[in-house]
């Protein structure tokens, strides 16, 4: 099952509750939102209070990317304020992302693990028992608008061998990238500028959804 997250990175943020409604009503399946600390990436956006705010403008899961540094840190105010998933970068924990995995889950929410485009499969083989979503980047985090990454797609097949809970994409999707990425085993898929960059974000919610799932199953 086919799932769309919009990137609300690319929304407008000072009409955030609208964007919100927005999204919802154009039938989106979850909220992504992008938290960068300017020192894993370089940018900065939003932080916990932003989430809280957000949190009741919806029902729709509120799906919260960490690209941030010392991530454990943050984990508890994220929680407190709404997350539904907190997904950290390998690229930040390492060898200690069982640990922070089960942290996130002893906070009652639902745990991800992120990768970069240049990071290997198997760097996170040892954890996916212990994650419930795996995000592949499929653009080097940081900003949106960046074109998608096909080298990536051998890497969600690889993951999607192996782990059988929520596999999601993310940078440059499109309904000709998103096609390419549900066939390799990708479900959920972000997207910040194809969404927002419509004037009725309806049709690129529908069209992704139908374009994406109409790919057969190769079962990769
Ligand atoms: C990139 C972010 C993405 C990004 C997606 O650093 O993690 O969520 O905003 O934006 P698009 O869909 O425009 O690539
Ligand atoms: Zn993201």
């Amino acid at each position: 099952m086919i799932r769309i997250a919009p990137s609300l990175l690319s929304c407008d943020f000072s009409r955030l509750g609208e964007e919100i409604k927005a999204c919802e009503k154009a039938g989106a399946d979850w909220l992504h939102v992008d938290v960068m600390d300017g020192h894993f990436v370089n940018n900065l956006t939003l932080g916990p209070v932003i989430v809280k705010a957000m949190r009741p403008h919806t029902q729709l899961p509120l799906d919260v990317h960490l690209m941030i540094d010392n991530p454990e840190k943050y984990l508890e105010p994220f929680a407190k304020a709404g997350s539904d998933v907190l997904t950290v970068h390998w690229e930040v924990c390492k060898e200690r992302t069982g640990e922070v995995l089960k942290q996130i889950k002893s906070l009652g929410v639902r745990a991800g693990v992120s990768l970069n485009p240049d990071a290997p499969a198997e760097a996170i083989f040892p954890y996916l028992e212990g994650a419930d979503l795996v995000l592949v980047m499929s653009v080097f985090p940081g900003f949106g608008g960046q074109s998608f990454m096909e080298e990536v797609l051998p890497k969600v097949a690889a993951i999607r061998a192996r782990f059988k809970g929520d596999l999601e994409i993310d940078g440059g999707i499109t309904h000709e990238t998103g096609p390419l990425a549900a066939r390799a085993g990708a479900e959920i898929l972000v997207a910040g500028t194809y969404v927002f960059g419509a004037a009725d974000y309806a049709e690129p919610i529908q069209r992704l959804r139908s374009w994406c799932s109409s790919v057969p199953d190769t079962g990769a």
